[in-house]
């Protein structure tokens, strides 16, 4: 079972999305078989947003269907992968927007989705699984707009069928006990990562 970690925890160390996600790794070898871990961490990458000219080459590529150009190995290591574990901070009711480059360099016409003659995109990515780990600063409410932008992305345009999320919020209120609540979150991960068994 190779797992594709998206760490896109901008603090680092420091983050507590980034502590999620190492308990998610952490059960995920408690119950799964032979997991393997690749870790990609966005922050020590050379991720820039699509321009006139990256876009204008990825075009040119993907017509000829050289998907072993160095722009593609983000997709490459992405379809190949069995299960993706995506791990970012709540920013401004969304993620990082390092986050959305990347998922813009791995949705690729022709490699990680095609579209059919049903008119509709089908996904090409070998794991069927995606779970999304944030943290917030205040509540989240119906404003789980990074989650639900994922789940539209992977969902309708790369094929993944399970898509779920755990999140830990409000740790930036004053009083509120940030251990706790991050216990607690950890626990409702390790719960459903158990309940894939
Ligand atoms: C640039 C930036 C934007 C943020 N935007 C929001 C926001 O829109 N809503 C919110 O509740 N918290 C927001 N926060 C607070 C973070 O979601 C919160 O501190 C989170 O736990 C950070 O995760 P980390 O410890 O993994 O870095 C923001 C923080 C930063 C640095």
């Amino acid at each position: 079972m190779r797992v594709l970690f998206v760490n896109g925890c901008i603090r680092g160390q420091e983050s507590r999305t980034l502590r999620l996600c190492r308990a998610a790794i952490e059960q995920m070898k408690e119950t799964l078989e032979d997991v393997t871990v690749e870790e990609l961490v966005l922050d020590q990458e050379d991720i820039l947003p699509l321009n006139s000219r990256t876009l204008a080459q990825r075009h040119e590529l993907e017509e000829k269907g050289q998907f072993d150009h160095p722009m593609f190995r983000f997709g490459r290591q992405f379809k190949e992968a069995d299960l993706i574990l995506v791990g970012a901070p709540y920013w401004e009711y969304q993620f990082p927007a390092l986050l959305r480059c990347y998922l813009e360099q791995i949705s690729v016409g022709g490699l990680t989705f095609v579209y059919g003659e049903d008119g509709r995109p089908h996904g090409m990515c070998k794991a069927n699984k995606l779970f999304y780990i944030t943290t917030a600063g205040g509540p989240i409410l119906d404003r789980n707009c990074g989650f639900d932008y994922i789940k539209t992305l992977c969902g309708n345009m790369l094929g993944f069928t399970d898509i779920d999320y755990v999140a830990a919020e409000c740790l930036d209120v004053w009083g509120v006990n940030v251990e706790e609540k991050l216990q607690e979150a950890e626990e409702a991960l390790r719960g459903k990562i158990m309940s894939w068994r």
